[in-house]
């Protein structure tokens, strides 16, 4: 099987994950979300390149990098969903499907979380599903990239 690639980029503090608010982002770690995604991307045909940072420089160096690399990016941008101009522009400057997840409803959770300046880039939003979101995203990627059968 050939496999598209895609890109999952994490922002910052999702580092914390298993232990940060757990009520809100439950008990998962980054690395479980790691080793979900391997195997999802296993099961659908899609290279997973799985990571996380703490600065909006370097998730903006990975996207350039990753440019003529990739076929598809899933992308919880954290915090910089709601102020990075400069990611939504790197997201913008690269043609290729991006879907946009966050672990919680932000929309259930405070004003400041409801907007996002990567949804208008955006083919797919998945909010509130848990980690479990990154499964969904990665499972409809290979839709998107023509390497599942439902559309
Ligand atoms: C988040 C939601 C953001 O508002 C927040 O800043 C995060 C995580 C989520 O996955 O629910 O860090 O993207």
């Amino acid at each position: 099987m050939t496999f598209a690639s895609v890109l999952v980029l994490n922002g910052p503090n999702l580092n914390l994950l298993g232990t940060r608010e757990p009520a809100i982002y439950g008990r998962e770690t980054l690395a479980d979300v790691a080793r979900r995604c391997a195997q999802a991307g296993e099961r659908l045909g899609l290279a997973v390149d799985f990571r996380q940072s703490n600065a909006e420089h370097q998730l903006i160096d990975w996207l350039h990098d990753a440019r003529e690399r990739i076929d598809g990016i899933v992308i919880n941008p954290a915090a910089y969903t709601h102020t990075s101009v400069a990611l939504a522009d790197a997201l913008s400057a690269i043609a290729k499907p991006v879907i946009e997840v966050h672990i919680s409803n932000v929309h259930k959770r405070e004003a400041f979380r409801h907007h996002s300046y990567v949804s208008p880039i955006a083919e797919a939003i998945i909010v509130g599903c848990g980690t479990q979101g990154y499964v969904l995203a990665l499972e409809r990627m290979a839709v998107l990239l023509d390497k599942g059968t439902e559309q």
